[in-house]
């Protein structure tokens, strides 16, 4: 698949493709950020439906409170998931959820509550990378393992809990809740520039902090970096990452 400039908003658009939008009066994103998703979903709602974002941080909530303040169906709240979901039951016809399971302790106790807070045979999409797939091209294999290993390792202290499988464990995870009945779909985002704003750099230039955090060397790092500019000046350079997307329905 080609990507368009704006990669977070070709994979909205693939998500939006796997929700059936039309039954849909009230949908809920988890872990919302500043409601990008959102806010790309509301263009195949029903302009009747109301659309729900949830997050713990404050500064996030307020850009998407005042990127939706004239959209009467747009609603944010901060909320930690940790603590359940402030809904009563049956509340939402769908619920998103995409890239926070990994940085949650207690994943089956979200499950749980999305089950509670869905209607019968509500939709739910559940979407993660596998940061653990990340593939780059380089001219040395071996740093290139490396410099993913480092980058495994000091996520998982950066963020408690955090989980850099949280993709490949998607489906066994569905599986044992017993809650929902679904399916697995990827997306595969693929970058062939190693240019600022795409996703590849950036996440190299996340790496770079593995150097202040002792996990990497800074002219391992140099090097790294260095090359995959070469890379690219040659047409040479390729970065993949697969989303892990589960589509499933509400059991009754
Ligand atoms: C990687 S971002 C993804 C944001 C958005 N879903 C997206 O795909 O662009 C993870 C989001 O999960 C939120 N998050 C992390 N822990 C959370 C928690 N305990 N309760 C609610 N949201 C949480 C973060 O604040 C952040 O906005």
């Amino acid at each position: 698949m080609n990507l368009p400039t704006d990669q977070h908003g070709a994979i909205r658009e693939y998500l939006s493709s796997l929700i059936d939008c039309t039954p849909v009066r009230a949908l809920l994103d988890i872990g919302c950020g500043e409601g990008v998703d959102l806010r790309a979903l509301s263009e195949h709602l029903s302009p009747d439906a109301r659309l729900v974002g949830i997050d713990p941080s404050p500064a996030a909530v307020e850009t998407a409170k005042l990127a939706t303040r004239d959209d009467p169906r747009f609603l944010f709240n901060t909320a930690d998931l940790a603590e359940g979901l402030p809904f009563r039951e049956h509340t939402f016809d769908a619920v998103l959820a995409v890239n926070v399971l990994e940085s949650l302790r207690d994943k089956h106790a979200l499950l749980r509550e999305i089950h509670r807070i869905l209607v019968p045979g509500g939709q739910l999409l559940c979407a993660n990378f596998d940061w653990d797939l990340q593939a780059f091209v380089g001219e040395d294999p071996v740093l290139v393992r490396k410099l993913l290993q480092g980058y495994q390792e000091w996520q998982q202290c950066w963020r408690e809990g955090s989980d850099p499988w949280m993709g490949r464990r998607l489906w066994h995870m569905m599986q044992q809740s017993a809650l929902f009945t679904g399916r697995i779909e990827t997306y595969v985002l693929v970058d062939t520039e190693y240019l600022p704003t795409r996703f590849g750099y950036d996440q190299v230039h996340a790496m770079e902090q593995l150097i202040t955090h002792g996990h990497i060397r800074a002219e391992d790092f140099e090097r790294f970096d260095g090359e995959l500019e070469q890379l690219s000046a040659r047409n040479a350079y390729l970065y993949a990452i697969p989303l892990f997307i589960y589509v499933g329905k509400r059991k009754d």
